[in-house]
């Protein structure tokens, strides 16, 4: 088969001949405390004496999780983090579950990953901040060792509390070991990211790197203000950004000030298909956003989220997204390099990313078919 069968496959013929999991790809959304292994998860409340795990049984344990997240609304999908944040709280705990994250995204095919947490919700054993992210760089950089994967972490403030310049802080002091960027996450309606403005001012004035949680369980003012006044470079979900685009009668699309912006600007969206049907940002993954956006020229990519809660991988969502999309390699490709463009690596190492390992790796792809 070559290069033109190959382009002109429709997604399903795609999905029988490629090895998806080989398939390299880039991660630049995915929570530290949403994607532990079960087993660890149980072992690590032995170790640390946490009692408030539902079942010992790993299985069982995956099941309850999957439930509890995909109640069809985001507040709700939180609550399962209790549990994972709780038996992260001593530096052996993160350092392990920093480098089985590498593991698992060398298993997955992930060549890049951007992983991000909220160190404040890891002080209950008596660890500062500046422990928490030292012991989480640990783990990531002995991963890196093992496995090859490149990473970067990103600290998250959290919406609902007002300590946000501490997180911010924090990011800036931890930039030259391995810290990216700037996140805000947690539940979204009724707390506006402008309340958290001084922190995402601090982290401009450092030229260091934002990206928000901003219009997966809010409308398009959450975006508006994530992008026009705290300075986001990209955006995590903007599932709703879908609510500035009309398509017209005859097909063509009429686009709100907004959605221009972020398509002129080629702001990155971080998209996260199961997870938005899990949270209710998405009721009908056929009519995700994403195709209509990736189709129209919007820079979008694929993300896991919560690997544990959304019991999902990249390989799963990448055959999600070919199968709904009609994706063909060509556009997988594209996908994953405009994802690599949009990490918060230094440029140098986002071209070594592109040029050294997805380029020759979806080449030699398509020589294989
Ligand atoms: N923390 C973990 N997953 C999240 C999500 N989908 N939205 C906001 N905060 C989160
Ligand atoms: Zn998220």
């Amino acid at each position: 088969m070559d290069e033109a069968d190959l382009a002109a496959l429709k997604g399903k013929d795609l999905v029988a001949v490629l090895d998806f999991r080989k398939l390299p790809k880039v991660l630049l959304h995915e929570h530290l405390d949403g994607g532990l292994r079960p087993a660890t998860v149980i072992e690590l409340a032995r170790e640390n004496g946490y009692k408030g795990l539902p079942t010992e049984d790993a299985g069982e344990l995956a099941a309850w999780f999957h439930r509890g997240a995909q109640r069809g609304n985001l507040p709700e999908y939180l609550e399962g983090f209790a549990h994972t944040c709780g038996v992260m709280q001593s530096k052996s705990a993160l350092e392990r579950v920093a480098y089985e994250f590498i593991e698992d995204m060398h298993e997955d095919g992930v060549v890049y990953a951007e992983v991000r947490f909220a160190p404040l919700l890891h002080t209950e054993g008596g660890l500062s901040q500046d422990e928490v992210v030292n012991a989480v760089l640990a783990g990531l950089r002995r991963g890196e060792k093992d496995f090859g994967v490149k990473w970067g972490l990103i600290i998250c403030a959290l919406r609902h509390l007002s300590d946000s310049m501490v997180a911010a802080e924090l990011a800036i002091r931890w930039r030259e070991a391995g810290v990216v960027g700037f996140d805000l996450a947690g539940g979204e309606s009724g707390f506006p990211p402008k309340k958290h403005v001084d922190a995402f001012h601090a982290i401009q004035r450092a030229n260091f790197h934002i990206t928000i949680h901003a219009g997966e369980a809010f409308g398009l003012e959450s975006i508006w203000q994530a992008l026009q006044y705290c300075g986001a470079h990209r955006l995590g979900h903007a599932t709703r950004l879908r609510d500035d685009i009309h398509v017209m009668d005859d097909g063509s699309l009429k686009l709100g000030t907004l959605a221009q912006y972020v398509l002129d600007c080629r702001i990155p969206l971080e998209m996260c298909l199961y997870s938005n049907l899990h949270t209710g940002a998405c009721h009908d993954l056929a009519q995700h956003p994403f195709g209509l956006f990736f189709r129209n020229g919007f820079r979008v990519c694929l993300n896991t989220d919560d690997r544990l809660m959304s019991d999902t991988t990249m390989t799963k969502e990448t055959i999600l997204a070919t199968e709904l999309f009609d994706l063909s390699l060509a556009d997988l490709e594209r996908l994953n390099v405009s994802a690599m463009k949009s990490a918060f690596a230094p440029y140098g190492n986002r071209l070594q990313v592109i040029f050294d390992t997805l380029k020759p790796g979806y080449a030699a792809l398509r020589s294989e078919a």
